[in-house]
């Protein structure tokens, strides 16, 4: 899917696949050299963070293993709903492992509060989070996130694995949407 696919339900290109994939370098190399000698579970929060984990993961040469989580916690608007719910654990038992969670965006933080207070009660020897997004409220939680790509403005986006209603993941870029579509 590109930009042509999405005629004028497109409102702009926020980050180019080649911005992403800059970013993603730069984002791997700080883990490698934050986790030398060392080995890392990579945790995917499903579903949004698919194709930044299949991304970053090829880029890290720490060696890594890696598993999935799914959670709830927006219905399909885009507002969260503030409750969150487990659909799919992990595979893999954490203990003594250094867990680092990847993450398409962090918005409210109210996911990743929740999700880390659940990983922590499971003895890992560590837990750091990767996201490729940051939205501004995401400061007024207390996470500390050890890898950002992108701090972006307070807006709704799509693509590079964020939907609206389960469209626009496989979009290769980020963008933002059309009023109009919103609207119906
Ligand atoms: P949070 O709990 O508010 O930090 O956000 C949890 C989840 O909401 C994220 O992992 C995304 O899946 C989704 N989300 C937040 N903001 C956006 C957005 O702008 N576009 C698409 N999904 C979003
Ligand atoms: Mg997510």
């Amino acid at each position: 899917m590109d930009a042509l696919d999405m005629g004028d339900k497109l409102e702009k290109i926020l980050l180019t696949r080649e911005q992403l994939d800059a970013k993603l370098d730069e984002m791997a190399a700080a883990i490698d050299a934050e986790y030398e000698g060392e080995e890392i579970l990579l945790v995917g929060v499903l579903n949004g963070a698919v194709m930044v984990m299949a991304d970053l993961a090829r880029k890290i040469h720490t060696p890594c293993h890696m598993d999935w989580m799914a959670v709830s916690s927006y219905g399909s608007g885009t507002k969260s709903s503030g409750v969150v719910r487990i659909l799919k654990d992990l595979g893999t038992d954490i203990t003594d492992k250094h867990v680092l969670i990847v993450e398409d965006i962090i918005d409210s933080g109210l996911t990743l509060s929740w999700l880390i207070s659940n990983l922590e009660s499971r003895g890992p020897a560590s837990i750091e989070i990767a996201t490729m997004l940051r939205k501004p409220d995401a400061v007024k939680v207390e996470i500390d996130v050890a890898f950002v790509g992108f701090d972006i403005p307070n807006e709704f986006v799509v693509g590079y694995g964020l939907d609206y209603a389960g469209d626009y993941r496989n979009l290769p870029f980020v963008g933002t949407l059309a009023s109009h579509v919103y609207a119906n």
